[in-house]
């Protein structure tokens, strides 16, 4: 029967058996897939497995603390974090267009990617032979079922993989469902907030700024979203919506007026979405109240912001990010 023990059990000795004595790496995303996959794998191998963590600056407020602390601390892996933030706000600045955007960012990440892979095999040896994914069973259905190659959406998989790959993919998520993906990481020990995670594109805040990326709109965007993630948590509205894109539109300022002062600045968008599969989604019928909240805090506490915006476009025709 199918519990989250046997497939704990069966994938951790497949995995050994798979791996041997070699050595594997797994690059972390700080969503949930690749967490869990990397999870099992360490179970199985322990140290043998290395994990890779690029901070393109582009992350939720706390999402990179959370795999650096939380996800160390519950599975004792080895971790290596590469801090890009840098080079990532170089190569985007100047840069509106969200596919090309999306190009650099995606470029970047498999250089640097590919920079510590390669920092680690000259650290540990040619021994290193395997590479772990989180595919997940409907990837590899859309993928056409093929095993053992990199032949999955880049679109989902941030950074995704070389195109010359010389490793050996390990993917001990391919026969479940996001789900039980969720069920087996929480049996695992690993931290609410990434289990329960919802869906965030790999290219992160970098497509929800509409317009030029920079670090001070980052901080911006980060404060704004990290504000609406708390009243929908506290509101107890987390399994209720699929998620909730927060965008900011750097490059439209309206007035408004704060104390005694007129004010000039940038609306926040909010993109609540109900879905089943983010193919199709709806806007979510948040209650009031929590809107109000959220709308208040934002425009107290982050600077700049002067209004908050409701999208209440269904997907089709509006697509669930802004990019
Ligand atoms: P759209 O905006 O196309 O989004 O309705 C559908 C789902 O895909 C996510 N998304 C992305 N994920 N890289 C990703 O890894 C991307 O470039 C990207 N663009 C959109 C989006 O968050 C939603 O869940």
């Amino acid at each position: 029967s199918w519990t989250t023990g046997n497939v704990i059990e069966e994938q951790v000795a497949a995995i050994r058996e798979q791996v041997g004595d070699k050595r594997a790496i797994c690059g972390l995303s700080g969503g949930v897939d690749s967490a869990v996959a990397a999870a099992l794998v360490q179970k199985a191998i322990g140290s043998q497995l290395t994990c890779v963590y690029v901070d393109h600056g582009l992350m939720r407020k706390g999402e990179t603390e959370q795999v650096e602390k939380d996800f160390v601390a519950a599975t004792g892996v080895q971790l290596k974090v590469v801090d890009a933030e840098e080079r990532f706000l170089k190569a985007l600045a100047g840069v509106s267009d969200p596919e090309e955007k999306r190009k650099i960012i995606g470029r970047e990440f498999i250089r640097v990617f590919e920079q510590a892979q390669a920092e680690i095999i000259a650290d540990e040896g040619p021994a290193v032979e395997f590479l772990v994914q989180g595919t997940l069973y409907p990837d590899v259905v859309e993928s056409g079922g093929g095993t053992g190659t990199a032949n999955i959406k880049s679109h989902h998989n941030v950074g995704g993989l070389p195109e010359d790959l010389e490793f050996q993919l390990i993917e001990p998520l391919r026969k479940l469902f996001k789900d039980e993906v969720r069920m087996v990481g929480q049996e695992l020990g690993l931290p609410e907030e990434i289990v329960q995670r919802q869906p965030f594109p790999g290219p992160g805040l970098g497509i929800r700024i509409v317009g030029e990326v920079t670090k001070e709109r980052l901080d911006l965007l980060r404060e704004a979203d990290a504000i609406a993630r708390e009243e929908l948590t506290a509101a107890g509205l987390d399994r209720d919506i699929w998620q909730c894109p927060v965008v900011l539109l750097a490059d439209v300022r309206s007035v408004g007026v704060q104390g005694d002062g007129r004010t000039y600045g940038h609306p926040i968008v909010l993109r609540p979405v109900s879905s089943e599969d983010a193919m199709t989604a709806d806007w979510s019928r948040l209650p009031y109240e929590v809107l109000a909240k959220i709308s208040t805090r934002i425009t107290n506490e982050v600077r700049d912001v002067n209004r908050v915006v409701l999208d209440v476009t269904s997907k089709p025709p509006g697509t669930i990010e802004w990019e």
